[in-house]
């Protein structure tokens, strides 16, 4: 969908729902002011009983206003404008375009200018409303004939004069990392009978060329000439062959640096032999949201023309147990000659994401991101809404997570102590795939560092926030798409 930009006064702008932003602090702005003339002075009533406070995720609806243009006004509260932040406007935002996006059909003129706010420039809000206009009404009730939500007939962002060409930029840049995180979040949403490894690399391929991308797949043939003995240990108890998906986007120099990006793609994670609990089970078709978010972010890459060689890389594989699972106390041996006893066949990411990492770097990555939901450890620690951070390198580790806080996508550093590493330690083999029960992320991430060939590296361990259980007024649950925009953010950087 494209998104219009219209410039005229709020009264004049014509659509089904004209959604306008309210303060809770400080003086109206004449734009505000304007409607609430137009309506009769009736948004001024509303505030005077406090029926109308302006606070982050509030809501008021007028309908059947038939003084102005449009035919119903969604008034958004947006907080106090000398606060705000990337994550509270983009809260506000989605709020009301989800409320608008309840019904079919429906024309949005989105408001964004009747405020402004103290530390977020004009140009990054009308990203974030351009992308709430395309991830806002995409729901997760894909397999629905009645959906909750509804894409919309049209949507603009209504200004009070021409757009400036920066602002243009914006609503084009919101509008492709809007698609990108749709991207992610539909396949994260997709049930694991339908998203498989072929199926999954299939669309990769497909998405890889209309956003301009090179795109090679490995097959099974193709990743056992490339001895990836351990993501191919954890693909053997699977009728599903596994796949790896190698997407490439040359947009700087020949001989400029290459950043790889890698994701973890475990379609479905039973747990394997080491079977998980039914009720542990039941999210787990979102275990390959690492893989869908590097696919996400390098289509937006592609398509935003950023000046930057990037690579990424998706091992995708589904977790089950069979007769030709691999066993505990089973030794594979990884494609950098790394030795690895089992002990849980549940801990499987990390053996995914070893083939990947050291083929990435053979790719000639010379930095490194990985995402993955890789351990229930790490949303213990930090809740469902955070991420955690792990790395063998501070500056490119601040460097992350510098753009992860301008995108307003949460996330923390943990440590890296090397006590955790004496937790790996086997008496067969080079290594085991699990520790004791306590600081379990850690020691995945200690375990994925011995594939990183000393390339600084960031791990983002995503198993909270990239999948919600519940459906919140500014979030749908399921796949959230997060930290599609901290991976973009971090190629511009690059390039
Ligand atoms: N995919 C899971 C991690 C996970 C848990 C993701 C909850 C999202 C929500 C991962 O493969 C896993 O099973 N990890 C184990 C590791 C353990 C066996 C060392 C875990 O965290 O329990
Ligand atoms: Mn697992
Ligand atoms: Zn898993």
């Amino acid at each position: 969908m494209e998104i219009q930009i219209v410039s005229d006064t709020l009264p004049s702008v014509q659509a089904d729902w004209l959604l306008v932003p309210v303060p809770a602090e400080g003086e109206w702005s004449g734009r505000l002011q304007e409607l609430d003339r137009a309506l009769g002075g009736s948004l001024t009533r509303l505030k005077e009983a406090k029926d109308l406070k302006g606070k982050v995720g509030e809501l008021l609806t007028l309908p059947d206003t038939q003084a102005i243009a449009a035919r119903k006004v969604l008034l958004y509260g947006v907080g106090d404008p000398g606060k705000a932040t990337v994550a509270t406007i983009e809260r506000s935002l989605m709020t009301a375009v989800r409320a608008a996006s309840t019904k079919a059909d429906q024309t949005v003129a989105l408001d964004v200018e009747a405020i402004e706010f103290a530390n977020v420039a004009k140009t990054d809000v009308a990203r974030l409303a351009a992308m709430s206009l395309i991830v806002g009404p995409q729901g997760q009730d894909l397999y629905k004939a009645e959906k909750d939500r509804h894409p919309l007939k049209s949507a603009a962002i209504a200004m009070a004069q021409l757009a400036s060409k920066d602002v243009q930029q914006a609503v084009s840049e919101g509008t492709i990392l809007g698609n990108a995180i749709n991207l992610t979040r539909e396949l994260v949403n997709q049930h694991p009978g339908e998203l498989f490894p072929e199926s999954f690399a299939e669309r990769a391929q497909a998405e890889a060329k209309s956003a301009g991308l090179a795109c090679t797949v490995l097959d099974q043939a193709a990743i056992k000439q490339e001895k990836m003995g351990s993501l191919l240990g954890v693909a053997q108890g699977s009728v599903q062959p596994p796949r790896v998906v190698v997407l490439r986007h040359q947009g700087g120099a020949k001989d400029a640096p290459w950043l790889g990006l890698c994701g973890k793609g475990v379609t479905f994670d039973s747990g394997g032999l080491s079977l998980k609990p039914s009720d542990s089970m039941k999210t787990m078709k979102g275990d390959m949201a690492g893989a869908a978010t590097v696919l996400g972010a390098m289509t937006a890459i592609a398509r935003l023309g950023v000046k930057a060689n990037v690579i990424g890389v998706l091992g995708l594989v589904e977790n089950m147990p069979s007769g030709t699972s691999y066993k505990l106390g089973d030794v594979l041996t990884a494609r950098n000659g790394v030795t690895i006893e089992i002990h849980n066949t549940d801990a499987e990411g990390r053996l995914v994401l070893a083939d990947v990492l050291s083929y990435t770097v053979d790719q000639g990555a010379v930095k490194l991101i990985d995402l993955a939901t890789l351990t229930g450890s790490c949303v213990v620690a930090l809740g469902t809404d955070i991420a955690g951070a792990f790395s063998n390198d501070q500056p490119w580790c601040d460097a992350v997570l510098s753009s992860a806080k301008s995108t307003g996508e949460e996330v923390w550093q943990m440590p890296m102590c090397d006590s955790f590493d004496e937790q790996l330690k086997s008496d067969v083999a080079d290594i085991k795939n699990v520790g004791t029960r306590w600081g379990g992320a850690i020691t995945a991430a200690k375990f994925l560092q011995r594939f990183v060939s000393d390339k600084p590296w960031v791990h983002l361990d995503i198993a909270g926030p990239a999948f919600a259980e519940s459906t919140k007024p500014h979030r749908e649950g399921g796949g959230t798409g997060v930290f599609v925009r901290t991976l973009v953010e971090t190629a511009r950087k690059w390039g």
